[in-house]
């Protein structure tokens, strides 16, 4: 398979480069600036890419490369600090915008020389995304420029007889009018790229090294019933069948059906499924705790009790499995391998259960690819787009004390928000919608009586990463029909509340 090296130099667009290098089909991986040169050769991408950057090069401590990647002979391309340590690197120079006016930020009308070929098919001017303080003032022997905006004569410079291209702007933003088209023009006519990367080749792959891995052993898997763990379940079962262990710890704090059609998903496979009910032993010890915290160390201490007592009833393991993803790995180290994850969605790993290693079968793959693998290895499509879901699942959506009656109220008031918003095909889907239960009671008049029931919240919210957030404008017609629904059919409710706060300064659950 053809691999692209992304070099990484701390910019806030790498893992954003990486997807959009996946999305033309080209395998690729992220790695620190630091990797080294025998690492570099072992690699051997079909071309590089040096990422952005919050340095500038002529700090004496900015982050560099081993020069071994000059000599690679493959094509470059180096975007806004990558551009800037490829020219210092290659002999141009790079200095500090003088003036704030030289300093470019935002969307910018930028002119193109189409004779480079990273440009040949694009009109001579259109938007690109700049983020940059420095400049190129030099530019490098053998290299001619490129590209210019009004404030910037250096916007992008390139020496085809090398294949080295250095873009100030950022390809890989959507803002940057043709980034896609340059990318895939870098990844096609420049790089010879094929477009081998696929989710059925991956499957194939994967499952040949798992099996290798795991041998004769034995893999135990704590399944949440979330996308990651789902998918790395039904992947290892392909893998490896009876000699996996799910373990499926139902704490009585899922949505509506959820437990029921996780059971039915993976009892049908070829696995070792456990699925244990503890919804009793859960309530009991959350009874009278109100304090979100509290409830949430309580859910996830429980959750690794019941998790290693039936770790034990199965016996030694040698492998433990994690979903783990590409953003996880990138974050914590950019590919280490040792880097194990310190949490986990259900509220961190027990260490008491007995095992050689660490499994993660997803751990190159970004959360699109994941669910695109889901797909392919047949799991349903309301398991595989499934939004998040906090591992404390409805326990920190029950304000205050959780209780039976209380989940029940939620499950059905919740499924009705979810079921109506999915029905409504907005043009820009939320991230994440659900209901929550407060723990205000409020009088209504229904029938000819009065009643004082529960009021439940809605939240729906556009985020990006999950990190901020902005609540969902939506239509006032769906919020109508949720309402009239949610009163008319969940017994012990008689108010509706819709939450307009983003994040910051709320978050996106409440507790
Ligand atoms: P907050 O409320 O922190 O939520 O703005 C951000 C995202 O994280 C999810 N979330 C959790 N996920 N375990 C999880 O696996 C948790 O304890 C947890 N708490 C919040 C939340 O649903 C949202 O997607």
């Amino acid at each position: 398979m053809q691999k692209i090296l992304i070099l990484d130099f701390g910019g806030q667009y790498n893992q954003l480069i990486a997807r959009r290098v996946r999305e033309n089909r080209v395998y690729c991986e992220v790695h620190p600036h630091s990797l080294s040169r025998e690492e570099i050769l072992r690699f051997d991408p079909i071309g590089v890419i040096f990422t952005g950057g919050p340095r500038s090069v002529y700090d004496a401590d900015a982050p560099r490369v081993d020069p071994v990647v000059f000599s690679l002979g493959v094509p470059i391309l180096g975007i806004c600090y990558g551009c800037q340590l490829l020219a210092q690197t290659l002999g141009g120079q790079v200095v500090p915008a003088q003036d704030a006016s030289a300093r470019e930020y935002g969307k910018t009308l930028t002119s193109f020389d189409k004779s480079c070929t990273l440009f040949r098919d694009l009109p001579e001017q259109s938007v690109t995304w700049m983020s940059h303080g420095d400049y190129l003032s030099r530019v490098p022997e053998g290299f001619s420029l490129a590209a210019h905006s009004a404030a910037c004569p250096t916007a992008a410079i390139c020496d085809e007889k090398r294949r080295i291209y250095g873009v100030q702007f950022h390809p890989e933003v959507r803002h940057t009018e043709y980034g896609a088209a340059m990318l895939h023009t870098f990844l096609y006519e420049i790089c010879g790229a094929v477009g081998d990367w696929s989710m059925a080749g991956f499957r194939e792959s994967a499952v040949a090294a798992i099996r290798r891995e795991v041998g004769d052993g034995k893999v135990l898997l704590a399944l949440s019933g979330g996308v990651d763990s789902s998918v790395a379940a039904a992947l290892l079962a392909e893998a490896i069948g009876k000699k996996l262990n799910c373990v499926f710890v139902d704490h009585g704090l899922m949505r509506l059906h959820e437990g029921d059609e996780i059971e039915a998903v993976f009892s049908k496979r070829d696995l070792n499924f456990v699925r244990v009910n503890a919804e009793e032993r859960f309530l009991r010890r959350l009874a009278g705790v109100t304090e979100p915290e509290r409830k949430r160390k309580i859910i996830g201490e429980e959750f690794i009790r019941v998790f290693e007592e039936e770790a034990r009833k199965i016996g030694a393991v040698d492998f433990l499995a994690q979903g783990t993803i590409y953003p996880d790995v990138i974050e914590s180290g950019s590919g280490d391998a040792a880097v194990i994850k310190s949490h986990h969605n259900v509220g961190g790993l027990p260490d008491t259960v007995d095992f050689r290693e660490i499994l993660e079968p997803l751990r190159l793959l970004f959360k699109d690819e994941v669910r695109q693998l889901g797909r392919e290895l047949g799991l349903p499509e309301a398991l595989v787009s499934r939004q998040p879901f906090p591992g404390p699942g409805l326990g920190i959506r029950v304000i205050g004390e959780v209780t039976r009656e209380k989940l029940e109220i939620l499950r059905r008031a919740d499924a009705i928000f979810r079921e109506e918003l999915g029905k409504a095909a907005l043009p820009e889907a939320p991230g994440q919608y659900f209901a929550v239960l407060t723990d205000l009671r409020s009088v209504g008049v229904m029938g000819d009586g009065r009643s004082y029931d529960h009021a439940v919240a809605l939240r729906s919210v556009q985020t990006p990463r999950f990190m901020t957030a902005d609540w969902s404008r939506l239509p006032y017609e769906l919020l109508d029909r949720v309402s009239v629904r949610i009163v008319n059919e969940v017994r012990g409710v008689n108010r509706v509340l819709y939450d307009i706060t983003s994040k910051p300064p709320a978050t996106v659950e409440f507790e």
